[in-house]
C-alpha cells in the first residue's frame, strides 16, 4: 500500500518527503482552510514537493465541476482532481477522465458508490474509513469489500483508504488490500513507533559505550 499524507501543511509534507516514505498528498477544502492559504497557491506549492496531489472541486453542478476540474488540472501535472460521489460529480468526472485528467472520486461510503467511480474510469476512489467508524459502521470492512468487488470485476481504479484516524487503520487498510492509504501527519509519524525499537536502541547504545570504556581502561 502506498502512503499518502492527508494535509495541506507544507512543513509536514517536507518532513515526510525527507523520510522518503510518501507517494502523494490528499487535500480537501477543510485542510486548505486549516492551512490558511489560497487554494491554487498551496496546491502548486505541494505539487513542487511530491507527486499525486489531490485537489478538490468546490462547485456542485455538473457543468461547473467540469469547468472547475479543467482549471484545477491545469495547475500542475501532479494534480488529481477530486469530485464528489454525486450524480453531478460522477458525470463531470466522466467528462474529465475522458480528457485524460486523473480523477479521485471522494466521499465514498458504499460498494455501490465505488462501482460508480470505477464505471467512469476514475484514477482512484476514496472510501472514508474513520467517518464510517464514527457512525458505528465498519470502515475497514468497506475497504475489503470494495477491493474484492474491484478484483472480481478486473477494475483498475485504485482504492484509496481515506479518513484514516489512527495507526491501526493504516495496517488494517493495507491488509484489506487498499492500494493507497492517506493519513494525517501524526498517524504517519506514529508508524515509526514501537517500544521495543526504543528499548533495543538504548541497549545497543549502552553496550557500545560500555565496550568502549572497557577497551579504553585496558589500553
Ligand atoms: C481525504 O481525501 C479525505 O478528505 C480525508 O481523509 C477526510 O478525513 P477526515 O474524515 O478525518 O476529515
Amino acid at each position: 500500500m502506498k502512503l499518502f499524507l492527508d494535509t495541506a501543511e507544507l512543513s509536514e509534507i517536507e518532513t515526510a518527503v525527507g523520510w522518503g516514505v510518501i507517494d502523494g498528498v490528499t487535500t480537501n477544502p477543510s485542510l486548505i482552510a486549516k492551512a490558511g492559504q489560497d487554494h491554487e497557491t498551496q496546491v502548486k506549492r505541494i505539487c513542487g514537493l511530491v507527486g499525486n496531489v489531490s485537489a478538490e472541486c468546490v462547485t456542485d453542478k455538473r457543468d461547473d465541476l467540469v469547468v472547475e476540474g479543467r482549471r484545477i488540472a491545469k495547475w500542475h501535472p501532479n494534480v488529481i482532481v477530486k469530485v464528489p460521489l454525486t450524480p453531478d460529480g460522477i458525470a463531470a468526472g466522466k467528462v474529465l477522465a475522458s480528457e485524460g485528467i486523473r480523477i479521485n472520486v471522494t466521499l465514498c461510503f458504499s460498494v455501490n458508490q465505488a462501482l460508480l467511480a470505477a464505471a467512469i474510469g476514475a484514477w482512484c476512489v476514496s472510501p472514508f474509513v474513520g467517518r464510517l467508524d464514527d457512525i458505528n459502521e465498519d470502515g475497514i470492512r468497506l475497504i475489503r469489500d470494495i477491493v474484492d468487488a474491484f478484483r472480481a470485476g478486473g477494475v483498475t481504479t485504485k482504492v484509496l483508504s481515506a479518513s484514516i484516524r489512527h495507526p491501526l487503520h493504516v495496517s488494517q487498510s493495507a491488509l484489506a488490500g487498499a492500494d493507497i492509504g492517506t493519513m494525517p501527519f501524526k498517524v504517519l509519524e506514529s508508524m515509526f513507533k514501537h517500544p521495543l525499537t526504543d528499548k533495543g536502541l538504548a541497549q545497543f547504545a549502552a553496550d557500545y559505550k560500555k565496550s568502549q570504556e572497557t577497551r579504553a581502561a585496558k589500553s
